[in-house]
């Protein structure tokens, strides 16, 4: 009827920022775990002198070669940079993903293969909007990813118009999501897939079977697969085969794969927000069309320090092996307790109920560490223990290593043998 309100919207709902918007794209998008975790410890006092391996942040040193290509290059925050990036940015990433991956150097073109990032967050967020058809299957597209996971996958299945869907991580699939064991109906709808390996929070390495059927799964749905290695130079006993590799020596190209890399990990420097997207040439293309209209372009000098972190690999090797010296300290320490994780900086610790153990073991013993279902969604609703990180918190093993020790134990004497 003319002129009649539906009752889902009330005649004067006030000013936008004032109501919940049911009908938002957002609504069912959760706070940030670390939003969660504040208001779960809000005015709750610490036990002990706090202590904080809630967040994964490296807070290393920066090295003097990368402020001194941010001095020499200041001047170049005066021009507006290129979405592409520079020549030498390119060159430095080409080289390192033929170098890491093991790829031949002629098949990775610095033109067509490689594009800079604001760090992953911004490409993962931001990948799903080129490529995202308003329907697939007859339906409403899907984006899957694991659960639990870095909650920008989430962001960017539901902003960019999808239904997220969230497949468990276990122990029992080497807490890697089974997309093979997706119904056929739901792999018809399928327009991406997230991967995370090695995996936040578990530490998963994806193996090359893995990656091998998760490729021949993306040729027979149509869909492509969106790595998010950043963890792939913190490693623990070898380091993990990357999705480059395996798709590469699948079908000789990397075509329907992206990959996602980071200096936050790699060289200890989130506040930089540098990474890149590599992979298959066309999907680049489309990739960087749409961010020459829509996308954070990176500034000059950060290119220019962040080349000179790709093309190093003496900081990273002493970054990865104080990253092992401080897990070898943790198994030590939480010894069976724990799993021990194939990369990346955390400790995936089951202890029964992660948001209860969280908040008690900061009040007993001032330590903070993240209740693990706040990565994780529940898969059947009203029923907080079918969150696969319900029973777990995660340790992120950032500081510096007598803090960790002093943490480590306090964790092992409140969690008992
Ligand atoms: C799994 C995962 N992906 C991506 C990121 C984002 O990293 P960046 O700093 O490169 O945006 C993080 C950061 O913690 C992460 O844990």
């Amino acid at each position: 009827m003319p002129g009649s309100h539906s009752n889902a919207f009330p005649a004067n709902p006030g000013p936008l920022w004032s109501r919940r918007m049911p009908d938002s794209r957002l609504a069912h998008l959760p706070d940030s775990p670390f939003a969660r975790l504040n208001m779960l410890l809000g005015a709750e006092k610490p036990g002990k002198e706090p202590i904080s391996l809630s967040i994964g942040d490296p807070s290393g040193p920066v090295p003097a070669f990368v402020t001194d290509a941010l001095a020499r290059e200041a001047a170049r925050f005066g021009n507006y940079p290129q979405i592409a990036g520079t020549e030498d940015w390119r060159q430095a990433a080409a080289a390192w993903v033929a170098r890491r991956f093991a790829l031949p150097p002629e098949r990775i073109d610095p033109e067509r293969h490689v594009l800079p990032l604001n760090g992953t967050r911004d490409g993962l967020f931001s990948v799903l909007f080129p490529f995202m058809p308003t329907t697939k299957g007859g339906a409403r597209p899907i984006v899957a990813m694991p659960n639990p996971f870095y909650q920008v996958y989430a962001a960017a299945a539901l902003a960019s118009g999808a239904e997220p869907l969230y497949v468990p991580a276990l122990a029992g699939n080497g807490f890697l999501p089974d997309y093979a064991a997706l119904p056929a109906s739901v792999l018809a709808r399928l327009v991406a897939v997230y991967v995370c390996s090695p995996s936040n929070p578990e530490g998963a390495v994806a193996d090359a079977d893995y990656w091998n059927s998760l490729f021949a799964l993306a040729e027979a749905h149509d869909f492509i697969v969106l790595a998010d290695e950043c963890y792939a130079d913190i490693w623990y006993d070898a380091p993990p085969l990357c999705a480059l590799t395996a798709r590469f020596a699948q079908s000789n190209g990397f075509s329907r794969l992206l990959t996602f890399h980071s200096l936050s990990k790699r060289s200890g420097l989130p506040g930089l927000r540098s990474g890149m997207v590599a992979g298959c040439a066309h999907l680049i293309a489309r990739f960087k069309a749409f961010r020459n209209v829509a996308g954070p372009q990176v500034p000059t000098p950060i290119l220019a320090a962040s080349a000179a972190c790709w093309r190093d690999e003496s900081h990273v090797a002493a970054n990865r092996a104080a990253y092992q010296e401080k897990m070898a300290a943790a198994q030590s320490i939480l010894d069976d307790r724990m799993r021990r994780p194939g990369g990346g900086f955390f400790v995936w610790l089951r202890v029964g109920n992660g948001e209860d153990t969280a908040l008690r073991l900061w009040r007993q013993e001032g330590v903070r560490v993240l209740p693990g279902a706040y990565m994780g969604r529940e898969t059947e609703p009203g029923k907080s223990q079918s969150n696969p990180g319900f029973s777990y918190v995660r340790i992120a093993l950032v500081s510096d290593l007598s803090t960790i020790l002093t943490a480590l134990e306090r964790v092992r004497n409140f969690v008992g043998p």
